[in-house]
């Protein structure tokens, strides 16, 4: 087995081959002027099972892109199978039609990588796991919630509780919650489908005066989220409020955002390079394609 190192994954695909003991292979990309994917491979693949590592965190459309390119082209040079690591993946939160004829852009990703003659694919916490059901090949989805639990674990949380945003983390947030210790709670959220403008409200009736706050998400983009449910929070009379994801997409001033609500820190996985990916999820990768 060797690792392909994406252009967007490189200290991640390192890490996953360093973990496995395999070699890696490092790629060279560029964008011509017009916009387009230049792509390749800084040694040979021949006779290997490729296992290519390459999240496709904005810029996405170049990251899916790239990745396209790099199957397609470990398969010409005589791979003997093209195995692919997405950490973060690309369009899975359109994962239906929410208004009448939009594209479920998750389906046509997966539709290409079928096309392209992927054998695997190996994700983590992909945002609706059940639109795998119906790719036609092999899809993992592994859970970061464990490793995310133990970075809180060891740093000394007083009291705690796990909150999940929105109706969908809530299994997270108890998964979490098992680990670590307390309550959890959940909020309800409605998003405005136009606007993309949300309402959130606690479901829970917990006490949380006085208590240390992990507020557990699987992306944080815009922050909006996350920085309605911090206040909320704090207003109810949390002592600290920890927010925590996966996939730190952090678009903008999201960061920021969440801080001025009133959150003590960020913490994330590295399925994105951020500076609050403090996470990684090199073991897990690694131990799910051994
Ligand atoms: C949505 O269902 C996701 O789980 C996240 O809650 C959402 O993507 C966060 O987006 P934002 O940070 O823009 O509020």
């Amino acid at each position: 087995m060797l690792i392909v190192c994406g252009p967007a994954s490189t200290t991640l695909g390192h890490k996953v081959a360093e973990t496995l003991g395999v070699r890696s292979v490092d790629v060279d990309s560029k964008l011509f002027p017009d916009g387009e994917c230049y792509i390749r491979f800084m040694e040979d693949l021949k006779d290997d099972e490729a296992v290519i590592v390459q999240s496709t965190y904005p810029p996405s459309n170049i990251h899916l892109m790239q990745l396209f390119l790099m199957i397609d082209t470990a398969l010409d040079l005589g791979v003997k199978s093209v195995s692919v690591v997405v950490p973060y993946l690309a369009y899975a939160r359109q994962d239906k039609a929410f208004r009448p004829n939009e594209a479920v852009s998750i389906k046509t990703i997966l539709h290409i990588l079928e096309g392209l003659k992927v054998g695997k694919l190996v994700t983590v916490t992909a945002h609706e796991p059940e639109v795998f059901q119906n790719a036609g090949f092999p899809c993992i989805n592994l859970s970061a919630i464990e490793v995310l639990s133990e970075y809180f674990m060891k740093a000394g949380i007083r009291r705690p509780m796990v909150f999940a945003p929105d109706k969908k983390a809530r299994r997270m947030a108890e998964e979490a919650s098992r680990l670590i210790g307390g309550d959890y709670g959940w909020f309800s959220k409605e998003r405005d489908r136009i606007t993309g403008e949300i309402t959130m409200r606690r479901v829970d009736e917990h006490n949380v005066e006085g208590k240390d706050i992990i507020l557990l998400d699987d992306i944080i983009s815009t922050g909006g989220t996350t920085a309605t449910a911090v206040k909320m929070l704090r207003e109810a009379g949390a002592e600290r409020v920890f927010s925590a994801c996966v996939h730190a997409l952090l678009i903008d001033d999201a960061y920021q955002r969440i801080l001025n609500s009133g959150a003590e820190a960020v913490v994330a996985t590295d399925t994105i390079p951020r500076d609050v990916s403090l996470v990684t999820v090199a073991q897990i990768i690694a131990k799910a394609i051994k």
